[in-house]
């Protein structure tokens, strides 16, 4: 690419490092390049060999991907399946007493052990407490929880008896909750008295009663007892889970769900609109998280596997619950924050259960680095085989850190990208086939097609970039939005007729290697350059005073917008005007003068969704000291009025 301004987003800094995986690693492996090549000569029949090798079937499907009503595919239409039984039943015979979770409270001290066949009985008692409830197959039954065993229990006794369960993350307020329950029509919520974080207890019960004073399709609350503290009772409505547990059979049949049935749906946290409420089906759903689950944890029968994600969000759903328990998977699961009771805590719990697998998100990887080495280097993590990441683009220096400090240059990486409409893992590494690049997704798992498209919807050679977007159906991917098919199409298929339109930016070195840019709408346009929040984030975060760092454009006379720059520096370093000066040098010389930020402001922590994203709107909105509206969404509201009042006396350069 010549003309860098005729990129629909400027590619503006190449990373040069790779590394191969080990010859060890490959040794062991699970899968070699040469599944590429396979899945290319068919990519339809390599998704149909996953779902029949990989998914057991009450009836085998035949047919595997309908194309008649685009882009309403159907995949494995006539196959029949239950996935409870997938995940629980089919373990029994051969492997029942193996660990399913090592469940670790917040409270240190507070765990619990449990095998396939404990986890089977619960499931299936709390399916016939469900039926006695009169939930029957196609309603709508909402979870409303914290990180507690029973949370995945309700998933599966739902999917059991064909019921369609939506998690509502277990830190959203009142309004959030019955937002959803109303767009769903839900008949159940099942909720706990409240949920440990970070030493305090989140009152899950008495914001359940707030929000169903607005939720009149709710007939029945289950409630989980795990804090204890008080709550307010309706006699009629509300029954305590462990009495119902204790008074249901333990026997249970899984019913034969058809493979196109709605398995879940799961509201994706927008940041201004309404929530879209992304649906996922069954057969076509656990096909994918198999097979991602399986190929990019390489996954081996003594795994002990830590995706350290809450089950509120997609990631959760496919690499804690079905993805895991469907392999046969070993997993922990967590119940808090990273820094309780200390900022050792997950370095703990990784010694504690000598996990070899670990999955967390790039938020948490510059959390650690902030916090500082001895944290991680105080505990024993030699037992740590692979490390992956999600969530957003991990900026080449946290990748680095991730590397070095946590899997001692040892392990690789897989640095996985894909959103809660995709519903599995999409472009990553596969561990023992591809050399992997810091800060790199490298290139779409097999059977999985992808292109960076400008403008125009026309595809920009490598060494380009511009907008992701995914050109062939695949099984997991969403099928609607739940009661709102228009937008489904126009939100995600009318930008490129016939492509999936992903939404970030995306760019391709000359290996053809996926780099992503971020969201889309964060795109600054700097004197027509149109220029990638990552990029600039990646390059501050480069210099080794800075921890983490969020860029966004703001309205400038010259340029057009300028880029506004918040820093959060690295423990013990201070920030002040001679930083500022040097860190525009940097990234004036690491990358562009085009790129250089015009303001820079230092601030102890950066505004973020709950689920680790950072939300540079609202930091456009402090730029442009616009009226910043609702805060409450954000996992930490009061760092914006810290942020404000920095921003309005900040200096602003040149
Ligand atoms: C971003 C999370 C870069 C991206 C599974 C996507 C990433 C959005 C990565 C979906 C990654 C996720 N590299 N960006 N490895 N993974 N993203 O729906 O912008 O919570 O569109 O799903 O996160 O977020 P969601």
């Amino acid at each position: 690419m010549t003309d860098k301004q005729q990129q629909a987003i400027s590619a503006l800094s190449w990373e040069e490092r790779s590394f191969p995986p080990s010859p060890e690693f490959v040794a062991q492996a699970n899968t070699g390049p040469s599944i590429y090549e396979e899945a290319e000569a068919d990519w339809k029949g390599f998704w149909m060999k996953q779902a029949l090798e990989r998914v057991s079937w009450f009836k085998k499907p035949t047919q595997i991907l309908d194309e008649s009503n685009p882009p309403f595919f159907k995949w494995f239409a006539d196959g029949e399946l239950n996935i409870s039984y997938n995940c629980l039943d089919r373990h029994l015979e051969t492997g029942g007493d193996k660990v399913a979770f090592y469940w670790e409270g917040e409270p240190v001290g507070d765990e619990r052990v449990i095998t396939f066949r404990q986890l089977h009985e619960e499931v299936s008692r709390f399916a016939n407490a469900l039926l006695g409830l009169g939930v029957e197959k196609g309603d709508r039954v909402a979870i409303y929880l914290g990180m507690v065993p029973e949370l995945p229990v309700a998933m599966l006794a739902c999917a059991r008896i064909g019921a369609i369960h939506s998690v509502v993350f277990g830190g959203f307020s009142a309004d959030a909750l019955a937002q959803r329950i109303q767009d769903q029509e839900a008949k159940v919520l099942i909720t706990g008295d409240g949920a440990y974080r970070r030493g305090t207890v989140f009152p899950l019960k008495t914001n359940s009663d707030t929000a169903l004073e607005a939720c009149p399709s709710i007939e029945n609350v289950v409630v989980v007892k795990r804090c204890n503290n008080e709550i307010a009772w309706t006699e009629g409505r509300d029954h305590w889970y462990h009495d119902l547990i204790a008074a249901a059979s333990s026997e249970n049949e899984p019913v034969a769900m058809n493979a196109e049935d709605m398995l879940y749906i799961l509201y994706t946290s927008g940041t201004t609109a309404r929530p879209k409420g992304v649906v996922h089906t069954t057969g076509g759903y656990l096909a994918g998280a198999v097979a991602t689950h399986d190929l990019v944890f390489d996954i081996k029968p003594d795994d002990v596997y830590w995706c350290a994600a809450d089950i509120g969000w997609v990631t959760g759903h496919t690499y804690i619950v079905y993805g895991p328990l469907a392999n046969h998977t070993t997993g922990v699961m967590y119940e808090g924050t990273p820094d309780f009771p200390d900022k050792d805590r997950f370095w703990q719990i990784i010694e504690k259960y000598k996990v070899t697998k670990f999955y967390t998100a790039p938020t948490a990887i510059r959390s650690f680095m902030k916090w500082g080495d001895h944290y991680p280097k105080g505990r024993d993590l030699s037992s740590l085989k692979l490390l992956g990441s999600v969530g957003e683009p991990i900026n080449p220096e946290a990748w680095m850190w991730y590397h070095a400090v946590i899997g001692n240059e040892r392990c690789p990486i897989v640095d996985t990208w894909w959103q809660t409409e995709t519903g599995c893992i999409l472009i990553t590494p596969l561990p023992g086939a591809v050399a992997t690049k810091p800060g790199s997704a490298t290139r779409p798992f097999p059977g999985v097609g992808a292109d960076v498209v400008d403008d125009q919807g026309q595809p920009v050679p490598l060494g380009g970039g511009g907008y992701l977007v995914l050109t062939r159906p695949w099984p997991a991917m969403l099928r609607t939005l739940y009661k709102d098919p228009e937008r489904f199409v126009s939100a995600y298929w009318s930008q490129v007729p016939g492509q999936y339109f992903v939404g970030d930016g995306c760019k391709r070195d000359t290996d053809g290697y996926y780099w992503l840019l971020g969201r889309v709408d964060d795109v600054m346009n700097v004197a027509g350059h149109r220029i990638s929040t990552t990029e600039v984030e990646s390059a501050l975060v480069a210099h080794p005073k800075v921890a983490e760092a969020a860029v966004v454009g703001r309205t400038d006379e010259m340029t057009g917008q300028a880029i506004a720059a918040f820093v959060t520096l690295r423990a013990g370093v201070v920030g002040d005007e001679a930083l500022i000066k040097e860190l525009r040098g940097w990234v004036g010389e690491k990358i562009s003068p085009i790129a250089r930020p015009k303001s820079i402001v230092f601030t102890d922590d950066l505004p973020k969704t709950r689920s680790g994203k950072i939300m540079r709107r609202l930091l456009r909105d402090i730029s442009e000291q616009r009226h910043l509206g609702d805060v409450t969404t954000l996992a930490n509201a009061d760092v914006v009025r810290e942020i404000t009042s920095l921003a309005q006396t900040s200096t602003k350069e040149d």
